[in-house]
């Protein structure tokens, strides 16, 4: 039916992602949902017909984001309609799955309102708003989206580079008290293993060359295998690095908790998945992990990090960590920073404590005064930057083996990432993008390293790879 509404005339669509990855991979699924319908995708919000603000609502500051930026898109629209266009704005993601009437009552300038679960049905909603003036879907839908979400064109998954994320897992029953996920997203599902090979190569036969499985909770993954039983990731990722053209494999986020011996096998025997593992914890007192419902102690988290260094000895770790959860304690501030010093991580991201309308965190007495969450961020930070930058200095002198991704920032350089995803910046030509080469780190910055090729790697690890990976 949708069909109807000028599928062949081109229009324009610009999507506009506020979130994580899984926020990032939904906007190109929309994008992807939409081109059948004619839409070309525009960088220039003032020339689309069509606007997504795809939002998150993990912290206030990401929510509040949503409204300043509706209000930038009122002007554009106001503008398109002096000159004889209607633009529409959608307001997709998971301050609208969250929020998704409020938006409509507060924002009279907003057409379609898409929760997260519901992007395949696009088309619709979009015919639905001409015909009806606004239209808004947030149910949590019986069918799984993605049996209906269009697959990219191998133009669009070009444009996108050679590094690809694919959602394997999505929702999360955790229910951490300070966290929104379980009711933006909702209840944990998997999709089949058939269904994410055919994605899988459709991108590496697109030029992709590393894919990174994506999840809220990703090494919860229990899909559906080819031989009717639930696989774990560990088997999954076993099974995704077999595929042609596909050299690097990553994941991400994982919960300690669900660190599982298959995935430790994954990191003992698959060449292919990178030494680098984003575990967050949250906190290093017990006390405060308890309050947050996280499941595990210190000590179990401690004791997955060991697991995984005996079975890949060159692991790098990197977490998240949130500062002035209710009740914290200077002794248990003091424990997160002894969890940094204890692991070592090679990054991390820190968080002030964000309470969250109708998460059990925002309800608990003893909340922590704003000026103590700043203070005691900076502190955290600054240990966390110094780890990160003794690693990026050790780093210099060694080999690594770097996907070049794109041009770098000088003529003549391309920038290509570690197996530790840090940016490398080195001269080498421009057909090397997408290819897997060797070069020699001989500088280190705290955000990015430079290097030198190592003449001749390039066609000699590519065909190593090709030969391991078929
Ligand atoms: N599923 C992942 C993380 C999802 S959210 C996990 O289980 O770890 C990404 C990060 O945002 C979290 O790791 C946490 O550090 C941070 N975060 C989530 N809710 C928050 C809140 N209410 N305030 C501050 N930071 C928060
Ligand atoms: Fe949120 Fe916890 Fe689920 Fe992660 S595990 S998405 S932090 S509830
Ligand atoms: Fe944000 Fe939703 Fe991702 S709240 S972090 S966009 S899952």
């Amino acid at each position: 039916m949708a069909r109807m509404t000028g599928m062949n005339e081109s229009r324009k669509l610009h999507v506009k992602s506020f979130g994580c990855q899984m926020n990032v991979y939904d906007s190109h699924r929309m994008a992807d949902t939409l081109a059948p319908q004619g839409f070309i995708e525009t960088t220039r919000p003032e020339d689309a017909d069509l606007i997504i603000l795809n939002t998150c609502h993990i912290r206030e500051k990401a929510a509040e984001k949503v409204y300043s930026e509706i209000g930038r898109m009122r002007l554009l629209k106001q503008a398109a309609a002096r000159d004889g266009r209607r633009m529409m704005i959608a307001v997709a993601g998971c301050v609208a799955q969250a929020e998704g009437e409020e938006i409509l009552r507060r924002a009279p300038v907003v057409d379609i309102v898409v929760g997260s679960q519901n992007y395949h049905r696009l088309p619709e909603l979009l015919a639905r708003a001409k015909r009806d003036g606004r239209a808004f879907d947030t149910e949590f839908p019986i069918e799984n989206k993605f049996d209906h979400l269009s697959s990219p064109s191998r133009e669009a998954t070009r444009a996108r580079g050679v590094s690809a994320f694919v959602t394997v897992q999505e929702g999360c029953d955790k229910f951490c008290t300070f966290c929104v996920v379980p009711y933006t997203r909702g209840a944990e599902i998997s999709r089949a293993v058939g269904n994410i090979v055919t994605e899988v190569e459709r991108l590496a036969d697109a030029g992709v060359r590393e894919v990174t499985l994506i999840g809220q909770n990703v090494n919860a993954y229990h899909g559906e295998g080819p031989d009717g039983q639930p696989w774990t990731l560990g088997r999954l990722l076993a099974h995704i690095a077999r595929t042609p053209g596909i050299v690097r494999l990553r994941y991400t986020t994982s919960h300690p908790c669900d660190v599982d011996d298959s995935l430790i096998a994954a990191h003992r025997d698959l060449e292919a998945l990178m030494p680098q593992l984003h575990l967050p914890v949250q906190s290093g007192s017990d006390r405060i992990l308890a309050a947050m419902n996280r499941r595990h102690t210190r000590a179990d988290y401690l004791r997955a990090i060991e697991r995984l260094r005996t079975a890949r000895s060159d692991i790098a770790f990197t977490s998240d960590f949130i500062i002035g959860f209710p009740g914290e304690t200077e002794d248990d501030f003091r424990a997160s920073v002894s969890l940094v010093d204890e692991v070592g991580y090679t990054g991390a991201f820190s968080f002030k404590y964000s309470p969250r309308p109708g998460t059990p965190g925002a309800e608990m007495a003893d909340q922590i005064p704003e000026a103590v969450k700043s203070e005691r961020l900076q502190r955290l930070q600054e240990v966390i930057d110094r780890h990160r930058d003794a690693f990026n200095r050790n780093c210099v002198g060694r080999r690594f083996t770097i996907l070049f991704e794109k041009p770098g920032r000088l003529p003549g350089q391309l920038v290509g990432r570690s197996p530790y995803l840090q940016p490398v910046q080195t001269m080498a030509p421009v057909a090397s993008i997408g290819q897997i080469a060797e070069v020699l780190v001989n500088e280190a910055g705290s955000n990015s390293l430079f290097g030198a090729l190592i003449p001749a790697s390039i066609d000699r690890k590519e065909s190593l790879l090709t030969a391991t990976g078929a």
